[in-house]
């Protein structure tokens, strides 16, 4: 009876191993397409655009503005102001807390171009990365409410690189 029992449990690790591994291959086919990989990865290939950027773009702090702010707010005020001041919170790869993803603790190249994933695995196909904006791609964080008059054309040049 307790060989049996062993038996049983042994196999059932064997049998449970084997469901993990198809999960974890399964997995790997599926790949990350469409996530948000951080503005570090797309530095590698566009130094320019990553320098003048980390330089001169005040997004490229717009996490500490929240820090500065965080102790005086609840944490679902916090969690409001992530959305706007964060790379992709709350979607694939985006920004999860400053602790586990430092580098989407601001706003990356991606909040106006898009997630990255995609266009870096196939080593910079510009056909897998959003290259021409339009204002929509600004309104989402600069509503009307944040700003009185969002005057897109001097604007959209002014806030990258
Ligand atoms: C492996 C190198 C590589 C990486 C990493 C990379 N790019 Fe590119 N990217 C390119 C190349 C090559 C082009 C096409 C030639 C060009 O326009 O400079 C390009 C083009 C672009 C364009 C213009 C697309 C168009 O329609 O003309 C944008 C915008 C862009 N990349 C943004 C990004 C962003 C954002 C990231 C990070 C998420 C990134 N790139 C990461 C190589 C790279
Ligand atoms: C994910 C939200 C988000 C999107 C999308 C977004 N912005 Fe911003 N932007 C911000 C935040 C947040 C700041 C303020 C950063 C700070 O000071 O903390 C900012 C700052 C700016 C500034 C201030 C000047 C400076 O030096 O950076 C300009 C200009 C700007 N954005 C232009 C744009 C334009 C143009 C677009 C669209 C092509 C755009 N932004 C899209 C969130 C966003
Ligand atoms: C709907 C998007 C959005 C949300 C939500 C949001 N912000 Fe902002 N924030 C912006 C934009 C866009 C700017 C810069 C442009 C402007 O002032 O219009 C900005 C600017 C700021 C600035 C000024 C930075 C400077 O250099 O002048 C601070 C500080 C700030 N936000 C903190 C916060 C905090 C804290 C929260 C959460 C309670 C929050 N924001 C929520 C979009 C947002
Ligand atoms: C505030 C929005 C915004 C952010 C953030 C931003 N870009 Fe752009 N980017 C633009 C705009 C606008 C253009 C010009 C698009 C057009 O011509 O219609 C552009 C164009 C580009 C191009 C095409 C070549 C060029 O310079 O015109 C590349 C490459 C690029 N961006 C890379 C980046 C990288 C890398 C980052 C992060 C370091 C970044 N961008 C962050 C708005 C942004």
């Amino acid at each position: 009876m307790l060989k049996k029992a062993v038996w049983y449990k042994g196999s059932l690790g064997v049998l449970m191993a084997a469901c993990v591994m198809t999960v974890a291959m399964a997995g790997v086919g599926r790949t990350n397409s469409g996530q948000f990989v951080g503005s570090e990865s797309c530095g590698e290939c566009h130094e320019e655009e990553y320098g003048n950027f980390k330089k001169f773009a005040k997004k490229a702090h717009s996490g500490k503005s929240v820090k500065v702010m965080a102790a005086d707010l609840t944490n679902e005020e916090v969690a409001e102001c992530y959305v706007c001041h964060m790379t992709g919170y709350g979607r694939p790869g985006g920004f999860v807390s400053f602790a586990e993803t430092p580098g989407m603790a601001d706003c990356g190249c991606e909040v106006c171009h898009g997630p990255g994933y995609d266009h870096v695995e196939a080593d910079g196909d510009p056909d897998l990365i959003k290259g021409s904006l339009s204002m929509d791609d600004c309104t989402s964080c600069h509503n009307p409410e944040r700003i009185d008059a969002f005057d897109f054309k001097p604007l959209l040049y002014g806030g990258a690189h």
